[in-house]
């Protein structure tokens, strides 16, 4: 259901989720559009971005205190795509479509800072939430991270048909590289072997699981590229090669407070860091925008090929946005997850108007 030509929804948080998040801890609320003043602009979502770390920054306590808290109210933020439809910005002209953090809500008002144009290299504009968006960039930031990835290394990568492990196995590919990744599920195997670039995977479901990592790394693993952190550590160091890095990009398993099954890993990791000389270090694609046109060119490049995933999941309906962040952690599907917000061609707004809550 979209709202008619004079109103805006956006979903905000109703209460801070206790353990696994439920699409009760959001509901929706109606005002008008907002109005852009000089220097800015009016975009209508037509995509919106679920992303797991947005368990986090809607959590009581993010991080035991190390990230602020959101309060009740606020509008969910994240990555949209949408089309401007009304412009004061020099940059910026009606029609064109734009990625950026617009949130979870009908219509934004941006000043173009963070905002980036939908490249048509990639596809539908969707894919610049996915292979072309943070996922994408993130993957890309990460093997950067590492040193890049030398011909014949071995990048092992867990939550592999997640948005951001789907685009690694293409980087790694292409760069010579030996993608082994970490999934759940028959039909995720396939998506990554046959479209995402991965030489090999492991069922972390099936009974025999570390059998099935032990031989897909004859060698050990050069780069752990981890997207989920909790319990599976213990399993992955000791296959590390020697002088391997453990690269953590995310914590999925740890976002909704379930920290393993109170099993303390961490002698079985220590002993296979200190006896391997593995590195452990983290990264984040924040403020690495001089990678961009480099990220950019590259995928082009391997979307044209063939060489990379990218597969987008979509639902529709600014309502399913909360459904569809709970069932990352539920159910999750191969690829990205978006939401899609309104038609591919966006009506005119009335930019006369301003945002007021209805509740
Ligand atoms: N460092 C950065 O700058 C940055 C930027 C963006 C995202 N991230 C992080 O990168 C990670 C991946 O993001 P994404 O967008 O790819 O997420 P996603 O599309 O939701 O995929 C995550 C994958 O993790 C797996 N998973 C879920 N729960 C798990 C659990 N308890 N144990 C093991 N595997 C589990 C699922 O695969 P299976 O069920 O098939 O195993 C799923 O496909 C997240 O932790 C995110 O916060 C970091």
């Amino acid at each position: 259901m979209t709202s008619d030509a004079a109103t805006a929804r956006r979903v905000v948080l109703r209460h801070h989720p206790e353990g696994a998040l439920q699409p009760s801890d959001f509901t929706i609320e109606t005002g008008t559009i907002p109005t852009p003043a000089e220097g800015q602009f009016l975009v209508r979502n037509r995509f919106v971005s679920v992303d797991p770390m947005l368990r986090l920054f809607v959590d009581r306590d993010p991080l035991g205190g190390g990230m602020p808290s959101m309060p009740v109210g606020t509008t969910i933020p994240g990555a949209a795509v949408g089309e401007i439809v009304a412009s004061h910005h020099p940059d910026h002209a009606v029609g064109d479509l734009v990625e950026g953090r617009f949130g979870w809500q009908e219509y934004a008002v941006s000043n173009g800072a963070g905002v980036n144009r939908v490249d048509p290299r990639l596809g539908g504009p969707e894919n610049a939430l996915g292979i072309g968006g943070l996922p994408g960039f993130t993957a890309y930031v990460g093997l950067h991270a590492a040193g890049g990835i030398k011909p014949g290394e071995t990048v092992l990568v867990s939550g592999a048909a997640g948005a951001v492990g789907s685009a690694v196995g293409g980087f790694v590919r292409a760069r010579g590289g030996r993608a082994v990744g970490i999934a759940g599920g028959a039909d995720k195997r396939r998506y990554l072997i046959e479209e995402a670039g991965y030489d090999a995977v492991a069922d972390r479901h099936a009974p025999d699981f570390l059998d099935q990592l032990a031989k897909a790394l004859p060698d050990g693993a050069n780069v752990y590229f981890d997207n989920v952190g909790g319990p599976m550590l213990a399993d992955v160091v000791p296959l590390m090669a020697r002088g391997g890095l453990v690269l953590i990009c995310g914590l999925m398993a740890q976002y909704q407070g379930d920290e393993g099954d109170g099993t303390d890993h961490l002698p079985a990791v220590l002993r296979a860091v200190m006896g391997k000389g593995v590195r452990i270090q983290s990264f984040t694609q924040f403020g690495q925008d001089a990678l961009r046109p480099a990220f950019q060119d590259e995928l082009a490049g391997l979307v044209a090929s063939g060489g990379i995933a990218s597969r987008v999941h979509i639902e529709d309906g600014l309502d399913r946005l909360p459904h569809a962040l709970a069932g990352l952690f539920a159910h999750s599907v191969p690829g990205k997850v978006v939401v899609r917000v309104a038609p591919d061609t966006a009506a005119p707004a009335d930019s006369t108007r301003t945002l007021q809550e209805s509740e």
